[in-house]
């Protein structure tokens, strides 16, 4: 079993390191300066946004876990027996236990991720815990078409799974590209469950993205400590400072790493001028409503299901259902 799961993991190596270096380059030499937040997920990055996800003000992966665990029954339901469950973006599989525990006639659990190290360990943890599960890990890039393992695709159903609020990082056009190929991949008859942070009260919103402990602003930074580590930077990590506010006009998290001088610094060989209070935009987390996430999902063929909340309607779960063919993909 380990061996079949094995052959299917196919990434080419070092890609990830390549973009790394040329992403940034291009993001420090446009205006206004960016880098992608995917990039804050080296191994320091992933284990800050872990101490980050147990701050009090942090309330998203704490109310998500507890809406999973107070509906999975009747999420469970949407699963039909024998069906595969594909997780888009499976960092730690700990939601998806939730929904494996629930749905015992689930046949294979299929983990997506870019990071093979991480989808790897997480399948061969979860294994023993679930013996009559398939674990199918793919290495993939989630936001490009991809080849699901033959077993799932030969399942009676398939059942998408994408939790964490992921989808706010996306823009809402790359949403509903994500949404659509996500419709290609699982195939007629698909569910798919998101999980996504709700529009609410701005002090609650700010407060999460600018905790006491300060973790979000060396979550944040570490991102500069990552660039001097890899790409020979030249950050002078005291002479930036952390900024994260709401944008309610565009219902997102901005977040910011803000030079607190007139200052030049170095990326692998390039030169880079900074003006006093200049910022690099490091990461967008959009807020929905469920009315507007159903809105995208309906535009790409995506038909609402069910939805799970907390009291507090902080954050949403949202399943939806596709009916009949994939939407056809646009012209390139
Ligand atoms: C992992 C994208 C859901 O947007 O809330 C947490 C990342 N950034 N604190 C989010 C994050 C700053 C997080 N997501």
């Amino acid at each position: 079993m380990v061996a079949l799961a094995r052959s299917q993991v196919v990434m080419p190596q070092g890609a990830e390191a390549s973009d790394f270096e040329a992403d940034v380059l291009a993001g420090l030499s446009a205006t206004p300066k960016r880098l992608a937040a995917k990039y804050f997920y080296d191994g320091v990055g992933s284990k800050l946004f872990e101490r980050i996800t147990e701050v009090p003000e942090y309330y998203p992966t704490r109310t998500e876990m507890k809406i999973l665990r107070d509906n999975a029954a009747e999420i469970a339901r949407l699963i039909p027996p024998g069906a595969a469950l594909v997780e888009f973006g499976a960092g730690s599989s700990k939601k998806a236990r939730i929904l494996l525990r629930a749905a015992p006639a689930l046949a294979a659990y299929v983990p997506v991720d870019i990071c093979r190290e991480m989808v790897e360990q997480e399948a061969a943890e979860l294994r023993p815990d679930f013996p009559r599960l398939k674990v199918l890990p793919v290495v993939a890039d989630i936001c490009f078409p991809f080849e699901l393992p033959g077993e799932a695709k030969a399942a009676p159903a398939r059942v998408g799974f994408f939790p964490g609020s992921t989808i706010g990082n996306f823009e809402p056009h790359e949403a509903a590209a994500f949404l659509r190929n996500a419709a290609e991949i699982l195939g007629p008859g698909a569910t798919l469950i998101v999980g996504a942070d709700l529009i609410k009260a701005v002090d609650i919103l700010n407060a999460a993205y600018n905790d006491k402990a300060g973790i979000t602003a060396a979550f944040n930074l570490n991102l500069l400590t990552r660039i001097n580590r890899e790409l020979h930077g030249t950050f002078k990590l005291d002479s930036f400072e952390h900024h994260a506010f709401y944008n309610r006009g565009r219902n997102r998290i901005e977040m910011h790493l803000a030079s607190l001088k007139r200052q030049k610094v170095k990326v692998a060989g390039a030169c880079f001028d900074f003006r006093a209070g200049e910022t690099i935009h490091t990461e967008n987390s959009y807020k929905y409503s469920v009315e507007s996430l159903g809105g995208l999902a309906r535009g790409v063929g995506w038909l609402p299901a069910g939805v799970w909340t907390d009291p507090d309607k902080y954050f949403s779960i949202q399943a939806f259902r596709l009916t009949g063919a994939p939407p056809v993909r646009p012209a390139e």
